[in-house]
């Protein structure tokens, strides 16, 4: 897969996973790593999928109808390309935290609906749930930030909402942040990211 990676400053063990939204790129999400945490090693990735020219993780049948058998070939590949840059780069698989905006913040939820042990965390920035009616592996705390819009047109508040109980459901320790905003991203919801990852990954104290 097309991606970035930049080492992260010695001592930070942590990787940032940055999945891009709809139509954007591996670059878009760069600035966040920064935010989030600047010494983290960065992988940043471009979906493989192209709809009309616009990058995305996996195909969607119509908005918000995603093409669950892509979607779960996706998952996969992404999964894999995971472990295969871990082995290339040598940084530690085991603190993998995804960072993902809208399609990105879908399949990185499609990993952890999937795959125990592919992350060690995830932010999901305006995220759907990606498949309903499966099994959850066992997401024994794993921390979780969801950041959500109460005016999302895209990602729905019930979807936040849905997401929140699935992940709990199964053990993840879920933080949902909400803002009145829709789709977009927001400084307010990256600095409560960034709060929450030295917190509640890093384990720091403030
Ligand atoms: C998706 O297709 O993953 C969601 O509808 C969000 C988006 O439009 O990217």
């Amino acid at each position: 897969m097309e991606h970035i990676f930049e080492k992260g400053k010695e001592g930070n063990e942590w990787t940032l996973l940055l999945l891009h939204g709809t139509g954007g790129d591996e670059n878009d999400l760069m600035p966040l790593a920064g935010m989030i945490d600047p010494d983290a090693s960065v992988l940043s990735v471009r979906g493989n999928v192209n709809e009309n020219g616009m990058n995305r993780f996996f195909r969607r049948l119509a908005e918000g109808v995603f093409d669950e058998e892509d979607l779960i070939f996706r998952t996969k590949e992404l999964k894999d390309f995971l472990d295969d840059a871990a082995r290339k780069y040598g940084f530690d698989r085991s603190k993998v935290v995804a960072v993902g905006y809208s399609n990105g913040a879908n399949i990185a939820g499609s990993i952890l609906y999937h795959y125990e042990n592919a992350l060690n965390g995830a932010a999901l920035l305006h995220p759907m749930v990606p498949l309903r009616g499966i099994n959850l592996p066992s997401l024994k705390g794993i921390p979780v930030f969801i950041g959500a819009g109460k005016n999302d047109p895209i990602c729905s508040a019930q979807e936040a909402v849905d997401l929140e109980k699935d992940l709990s459901g199964v053990g993840a320790s879920v933080e949902v942040f909400w803002t009145n905003m829709g789709h977009q991203l927001t400084r307010e919801e990256v600095e409560q990211a960034s709060v929450w990852f030295k917190k509640k990954v890093k384990g720091e104290d403030s």
